[in-house]
């Protein structure tokens, strides 16, 4: 089965991460694929709203912390890393998302780009950035602290101190926390309500709600820049290596 598993029914896409051995942890591949799937529906004519989602017990965990090292070898970030982070930005269609589980950097901060966002109660969303020597990216050092302020901001994407997933509804990252076996269920039922409304209402709003992308996008690539210098810090080599050599 593939890693990302993209499927249509009728107007809604959904873009589902399946890599549940490694908790739907990141690969390049894997952000090529979705980016895809997110570039082709929003210019898809029959597509009114995708949906992106995980597996049980996990959402995602973030990018492979192996090709983080690669990355921090290589000097790049990764291009498809920004095809994604871009295509989420400029999607001209509602994104619902479906949150089970471990949602750990992107995997949070992928979600400030969605529209309609319902977690499972055991939801638990943590961006442990300079944790990992690392600094916010996604566009979250410009999304959170409008969300919450910069107090609230700074716990959780400096000191990466966890989210449940009430608290995330509290902060506004959220709409409904729903039990976990219902999360994928009610996703679809918000999805196909947003399906049923005048596409083009749907559009001009979202428009008007979210303001360009351009603002977003320009921060993407600025913490990009920022992202690739500390991913060849020492800071991170220590932080990645004490990940993949840990005891369990
Ligand atoms: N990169 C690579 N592999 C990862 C991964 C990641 N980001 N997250 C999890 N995995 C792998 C683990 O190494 C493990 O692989 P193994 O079974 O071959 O040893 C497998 O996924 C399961 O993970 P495990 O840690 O055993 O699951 P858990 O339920 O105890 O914890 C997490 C889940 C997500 C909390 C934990 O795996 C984690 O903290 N991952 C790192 C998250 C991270 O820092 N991401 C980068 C953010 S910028």
């Amino acid at each position: 089965m593939p890693d990302i598993l993209v499927t249509d029914d009728g107007p809604i896409r959904t873009i589902r991460m399946n890599r549940p051995d490694k908790k739907n942890a990141l690969t390049q591949a894997m952000y090529d694929a979705m980016a895809a799937a997110i570039e082709q529906g929003s210019a898809r004519a029959e597509t009114r709203c995708l949906m992106i989602a995980g597996s049980a017990g996990a959402f995602c965990a973030g990018n492979d912390i192996n090709d983080f090292v690669a990355a921090s070898q290589s000097g790049e970030l990764g291009a498809p890393v920004l095809r994604f982070l871009h295509a989420l930005a400029r999607c001209e269609k509602p994104l619902v998302a479906a949150v089970q589980g471990a949602a750990v950097g992107i995997g949070t901060t992928m979600l400030l780009h969605c529209d309609y966002v319902v977690a499972a109660m055991d939801a638990k969303l943590v961006t442990p950035f300079a944790a990992l020597g690392l600094v916010p990216e996604a566009a979250s050092s410009l999304i959170v602290p409008r969300l919450m302020g910069h107090a609230r901001a700074f716990s959780m994407l400096v000191m990466g101190e966890p989210l449940t997933a009430e608290a995330a509804r509290e902060a506004g990252i959220v709409n409904v926390v729903v039990p976990a076996a219902e999360v994928d269920a009610r996703a679809l039922t918000a999805a196909k309500a947003i399906a049923a409304l005048p596409p083009e209402g749907v559009k001009a709003s979202r428009r008007l709600l979210r303001g360009t992308p351009d603002e977003i996008v320009q921060r993407i690539d600025a913490e990009a820049d920022a992202f690739k210098q500390r991913l060849r810090s020492p800071e991170a080599q220590a932080a990645f290596a004490a990940f993949l050599n840990r005891k369990r």
